[in-house]
């Protein structure tokens, strides 16, 4: 798929630290509007410490993280709110409340960040279930939903606040590879339906092959690639060939 040449996010020279372990070194790259960018490397790598900059999770240690021009560290409470409206993150357990409905999990974002009355609300959830095909579960209880089910009521919820990100974290880890690619199907259509902007997380090659417009590659905390699914198939570099084969 195509993106525009607007830059979404601007990474400088961002470098992270937890104690003596030095995790991301000096990294830079932009994050195009529209784009599907994979971020892949081993487990510990820092992939996640890398994406918690972009909504403001992290801060960096040195460097910078803008988006929209502005740098994320010079917002205020206010800005940084509507950054994480903006910016919204599927993490790799999916964070769906354990004792709450799917309904209750769903209305969260909304009867947070609007003003919207009930009736619009429960119209919003069962839009945002059908979408992810699980219309019609609204009453179960979270602990009743398989691990593919979690997955696809965590991303409903995470379009329910109109993101032009999301930021997904390991999205088909632990799911078998049917319904790895429902959830790789998913992705691809939120992306083209809502004209958003999507950061996966993943060390599952089937769905970079599948999604990627684009793929980086950390390793050891800096960038080693940056490029197509082409180029990386055809790299050289016997860390990539390892990783990817
Ligand atoms: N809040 C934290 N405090 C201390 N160490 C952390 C923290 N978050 C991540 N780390 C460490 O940073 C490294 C990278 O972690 P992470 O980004 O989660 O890896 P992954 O590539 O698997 O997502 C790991 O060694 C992890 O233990
Ligand atoms: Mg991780």
């Amino acid at each position: 798929m195509e993106h525009s040449n607007k830059i979404l996010f601007s990474i400088k020279n961002l470098s992270k630290s937890f104690g003596t372990k030095d995790v991301l070194k000096d990294v830079s790259f932009d994050i195009f509007e529209g784009e599907i960018l994979c971020v892949i490397g081993r487990s510990g790598i820092g992939k996640s410490v890398l994406i918690k900059h972009l909504n403001g999770l992290l801060e960096p240690d040195k460097g910078e993280v803008t988006f929209e021009g502005r740098n994320i560290l010079h917002l205020n409470n206010k800005d940084i709110y509507s950054l994480r409206k903006k910016v919204a993150m599927l993490f790799q357990s999916g964070a769906l409340f354990d004792s709450m409905s799917v309904e209750e999990n769903l209305a969260l974002p909304l009867t947070e960040h609007t003003n919207l009355k009930l009736d619009d609300v429960k119209k919003e959830i069962s839009e945002k279930l059908s979408l992810v095909g699980m219309e019609g579960i609204e009453k179960l209880h979270t602990s009743e939903l398989s691990g593919g089910m979690k997955k696809r009521v965590a991303l409903a919820r995470a379009v329910m606040q109109a993101p032009e990100v999301l930021l997904y974290d390991e999205p088909t880890t632990g799911l078998d590879p049917v319904i790895s690619d429902i959830i790789n199907d998913l992705i691809l259509d939120m992306n083209s339906k809502y004209n958003l902007t999507s950061i996966v997380i993943t060390h599952d090659m089937r769905s970079v092959r599948k999604i990627a417009d684009r793929v980086i590659m950390i390793h050891e905390g800096r960038i080693i690639f940056d490029g197509n699914i082409q180029e990386i198939e055809a790299s050289a570099d016997p860390v990539i060939q390892q990783f990817i084969s």
